[in-house]
C-alpha cells in the first residue's frame, strides 16, 4: 500500500516535469519567429517605447530588423472587431476628433486648424491602408497557388458614397491631404540631403553616390510641384504656440504608435508603424522649417537631424501614399468600365 502510493507520487512528478519541458519548448518556438532579413527596424513589442517626432527609439532593445521587400503590405484578413477596435482607439483615445474642436475654423485664430489637420491625416492614413488592402486582396488561396489582386467589392464597402453614407469621399479627400502634406515635407527637407556631407550607406560605395543622386532628383521633383494648400495657416503661428503644438503632436504620435504595437497581425503592425512614423517625420520637418533653412552648407547640422530610421520611414510612407493615389485611379477605371 505504502509502496504503491510512493510509486504514484513519483510518476505524477515525472509527468509534471515533462509537461513543463514541453511548454518551454513551445514558448521558445512561438517567440523565436520573425528574426529573418534586414532592412528597416520596427519596434514590435507591445510594451516597446513609442516613436514620435524625436524619439530615438532605434535603441529599443525590443526592436527587430525586417526586410520590407520580403514583407509587402497586402490583404491579411485582419479585420472584424479587433481591427475596428484598434482604429477606434486611435481616433477616440487621442481625442483629436472634430467634435472636440470647440471653435469653428472660421474664427481666424487658427488654434484648432492643426488639430483638425491631425485628425484628417490619421483618417488619410487609414484610407491609404484600406486602399492597399483592397488592391492587394487575397483573391485565390489554394495550397498550390496564392493570387493577390484588386477586389472592387471590398473597395466599394469602404469608400462608396452610398454604402458609407457619404463618409467614403471624405476619407479619399483626407488621403489626398496626407499626400500633399508628405510631398510638402519632402520639398522642404531638400537642404538637409543636399549637403555634401550627407551620405547614404548602401554597403557599396559606387552605389552610395548613385542613390544620393536619385534621391535628390526625387526631392527636386517634389519641390517643382506647385503649392496646393495654404500652409501658412499651419505650423507657423507664434513660436511659443508652435513649440507647444509640436510637443502635443509628439505625444499623440507616441500614443498612436503604442496602440499600433498591440495590433495582433505582424504585417499590419509593421506597415502601420512605418507609415505612422513616416508621417511623424514629415510633421517634424514641417515644424522645423526655420531650422532646416539655417543648415550650413558644410559641417554638422546641430539644429535639425534625422535618424536613419526616420529617413527610411519617411520615404517608405510616401511610397505607400503615392501608390494609394495611383491605385485609386485604377479602381476608378475599373468602376467606370463596369457601368
Ligand atoms: C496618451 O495615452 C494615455 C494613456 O492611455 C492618456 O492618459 C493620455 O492622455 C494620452 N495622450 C494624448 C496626448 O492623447
Ligand atoms: C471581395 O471582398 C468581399 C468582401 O468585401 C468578399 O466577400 C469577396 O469574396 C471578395 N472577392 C474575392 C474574389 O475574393
Ligand atoms: C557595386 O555597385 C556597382 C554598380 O551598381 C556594381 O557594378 C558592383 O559590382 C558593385 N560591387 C559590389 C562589391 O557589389
Amino acid at each position: 500500500m505504502d509502496q504503491d502510493m510512493w510509486l504514484a507520487i513519483i510518476i505524477i512528478i515525472i509527468i509534471i516535469i515533462i509537461i513543463i519541458i514541453i511548454i518551454i519548448i513551445i514558448a521558445q518556438g512561438m517567440f523565436g519567429q520573425h528574426s529573418q532579413g534586414h532592412g528597416g527596424i520596427i519596434g514590435v513589442s507591445c510594451a516597446a517605447p513609442g516613436m514620435g517626432l524625436d524619439d530615438p527609439y532605434i535603441f529599443s532593445p525590443d526592436a527587430e530588423y525586417v526586410d520590407l521587400l520580403l514583407n509587402p503590405e497586402r490583404y491579411t484578413g485582419y479585420k472584424g472587431p479587433d481591427a475596428w477596435k484598434i482604429w477606434n482607439s486611435i481616433y477616440e483615445e487621442n481625442c483629436f476628433k472634430p467634435q472636440n474642436v470647440k471653435r469653428p475654423l472660421a474664427s481666424g485664430r487658427g488654434v484648432c486648424v492643426e488639430k483638425r489637420a491631425f485628425y484628417r491625416l490619421i483618417s488619410g492614413l487609414h484610407a491609404s491602408i484600406n486602399i492597399h488592402l483592397s488592391a492587394r486582396y487575397l483573391l485565390q488561396d489554394t495550397w498550390s497557388e496564392k493570387r493577390w489582386g484588386p477586389n472592387v467589392t471590398e473597395f466599394q464597402q469602404r469608400f462608396d458614397e452610398v454604402l458609407t453614407r457619404g463618409e467614403g469621399p471624405r476619407r479619399l479627400k483626407n488621403l489626398y491631404f496626407l499626400y500633399l502634406i508628405e510631398l510638402r515635407a519632402l520639398s522642404k527637407v531638400l537642404p538637409f540631403f543636399e549637403r555634401p556631407g550627407f551620405q547614404l550607406y548602401t554597403g557599396n560605395e559606387s552605389q552610395d553616390a548613385e542613390m544620393k543622386h536619385l534621391l535628390l532628383e526625387i526631392l527636386h521633383l517634389a519641390k517643382s510641384f506647385p503649392l496646393h494648400f495654404d500652409e501658412n495657416s499651419f505650423f507657423a503661428g507664434n513660436k511659443k504656440e508652435a513649440a507647444k503644438l509640436k510637443e502635443e503632436f509628439r505625444l499623440h504620435f507616441k500614443n498612436i504608435s503604442k496602440i499600433m504595437d498591440c495590433v495582433g497581425c505582424f504585417k499590419c503592425r509593421l506597415w502601420g508603424k512605418l507609415q505612422t512614423q513616416g508621417l511623424g517625420t514629415a510633421l517634424k520637418i514641417l515644424f522645423s522649417e526655420n531650422l532646416i533653412e539655417k543648415i550650413p552648407e558644410s559641417g554638422p547640422s546641430y539644429g535639425f537631424q534625422l535618424t536613419r530610421q526616420e529617413i527610411v520611414a519617411l520615404f517608405n510612407a510616401f511610397g505607400r501614399v503615392s501608390t494609394s493615389v495611383k491605385e485609386l485611379e485604377n479602381f476608378r477605371n475599373i468602376l467606370k468600365n463596369m457601368q
